[in-house]
């Protein structure tokens, strides 16, 4: 047998979502299906999405944030084919790449504190070797999360989940693991007190709820670890890469915390970076971790940058260069695709764009609130927003925002994701389990129209969320229902 892509997409075009029930995730399907969101996606460029109709689609989601340089594109396609066509040596094992080294020098020239770089394949691998290398470096068992965080759902970040509807029924986990309330300086320094902590895993802005802390926060933190010797740990696998309109989340701390801003040294994607030194910036944190965005969306990738002492104590003798890893870290693609992403960050000032366009929907996005009781708060940092709502205070709308509460907690937000999505073309998500949160994740290559777009969406959806009767109640109620009854069991 022959194998071809062509041919083989073409025979089986229209079998995705009966191949997914049959041999994946039925749940999936039927969730999508529920929802309406079942459709044949058969294109893909830039922040768009285009279905077998040639519809064409925004994507507020960017696949949870891979695609920040946005889909297709031309740079990192052909550095996949460069490497293709090279015929590289992937994967010697007794050997050590050139395009591993690369990276890990250009990856480090935009981490200023930052010494050394462990690839690996995907962000919960970061999250579990920084769990292996705090321990190693420390000497020390204790890890200390935050509520609500999100690290990943291997065992080992799944026991820094601060949500219990990831945990439950998969324990016991990892001993040892200490949960503090995010944003509480007090709470972080009472378990840091006893002197056995070995790292605090932080995400700079937290991406269930998306959750923004108190200005100092971050850097009070790093601070309050190295004086109790516990690592600092910034997950950045979301934040990082420019998301927020600076290379890391953190890098905003530095400048909003009050501390005393040093010259730039160097700018990436139009946006200035500072050196981060503990006497001159805000967060300088022992280990930061990536991943998302630095794929370019098509190779999968993590990386744990961190201070040399740390990497030392880990591979410190030549029996235990490889104490830890894994086969496909360092792929020849996964290098490839991250150079061509920096690349392209850099040359299509894309962290500059991703700040301005944050700041411009922030501002229009928050002006809805004045219209519309129901819009509690718009929030976040470059382009990634949330807009969060609350219950109404008219009394037919409470009536039916009641019943939404009965049948599941959080429900309204995945009615109103639904008509943004059918009639305006916009996908976006619920920001967390039991949330009133939708939360923007676009590709940081957002134009004016699209801002416009989305403006106009979020109007009219919104202001139908408050009219009653209106087709989002319609659509409540009956999904209410839906729910109720499953849950008495008829
Ligand atoms: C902050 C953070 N850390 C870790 C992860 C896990 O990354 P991955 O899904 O690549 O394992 C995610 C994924 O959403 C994340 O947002």
């Amino acid at each position: 047998m022959t194998f071809d892509l062509g041919t083989e997409l073409a025979d089986r075009a229209g079998e995705s979502f009966s191949l997914h029930e049959k041999y994946l995730n039925p749940a999936m399907v039927r969730m999508l299906k529920t929802i309406g969101f079942d459709r044949t996606y058969v294109r893909a460029q830039g922040q768009y999405l285009f279905d077998v109709n040639d519809e064409r689609y925004l994507d507020l989601l960017s696949g949870f944030g891979v695609f920040a340089v946005g889909r297709s594109h031309p740079v990192i396609k052909k550095a996949l084919r460069d490497v293709l066509d090279a015929d590289l040596p992937n994967l010697v094992q007794l050997d050590v790449s050139l395009l591993a080294g690369l990276l890990a020098e250009r990856l480090l020239s935009h981490l200023p504190g930052q010494e050394k770089v462990f690839f690996c394949n995907s962000g919960t691998e970061a999250v579990e070797a920084a769990i292996k290398m705090a321990r190693a470096a420390t000497g020390r068992n204790k890890l200390i999360f935050c509520d609500h965080a999100f690290h990943g759902l291997t065992m080992g970040s799944l026991s820094l989940n601060g949500d219990h509807s990831f945990r439950d029924g998969f324990g016991p986990l990892l001993a040892d693991t200490v949960r503090v309330p995010f944003n509480d300086l007090s709470a972080l320094e009472a378990a840091l007190a006893a002197g056995d902590v070995a790292a605090f895993f932080v995400e700079p802005i937290q991406g269930k709820g998306v959750h923004v802390p108190a200005p100092t926060y971050l850097a009070e933190a790093a601070r309050l670890c190295r004086a109790h010797g516990a690592l600092f740990v910034a997950d950045e696998i979301q934040t990082g890469i420019g998301r927020t309109g600076k290379f890391l989340a953190i890098d905003h701390s530095g400048t909003l915390g009050g501390f005393p801003n040093p010259p730039a040294t160097t700018t990436l994607g139009g946006a200035e970076l500072r050196p981060r030194d503990p006497h001159t910036a805000g967060v300088d944190p022992d280990l930061v971790l990536v991943a998302k965005a630095l794929s370019g969306g098509y190779v999968p990738v993590g990386a744990v940058a961190g201070k040399r002492w740390i990497f030392d104590k880990l591979f410190n003798r030549m029996d235990r260069a490889v104490v830890h890893g894994s086969t496909f870290g360092k792929n020849n693609l996964a290098m490839a695709a991250g150079l061509a992403t920096l690349a392209v960050l850099e040359d299509e000032g894309l962290i500059a764009n991703a700040a301005l366009r944050g700041e411009s929907l922030l501002r229009r996005l928050g002006a809805l609130k004045s219209k519309y009781e129901m819009l509690a708060d718009v929030r976040g940092q470059g382009l990634m927003l949330a807009l969060e709502f609350g219950p109404p205070k008219s009394l037919a709308l409470r009536a039916a925002w009641a019943l939404l509460e009965k049948a599941t907690k959080g429900l309204f937000c995945q009615t109103v994701i639904i008509p943004l999505f059918t009639r305006h073309r916009i996908l976006s998500q619920v920001a967390g389990h039991e949330m009133y949160v939708i939360k923007l994740l676009p590709p940081l290559c957002l134009t004016q129209a699209d801002e416009d777009w989305i403006v106009r969406a979020f109007d009219d959806v919104i202001a139908d969320c408050h009219r009653m009767p209106s087709s989002i109640w319609d659509l409540a109620t009956t999904l209410a229902g839906n729910t109720l009854k499953r849950k008495a069991g008829t």
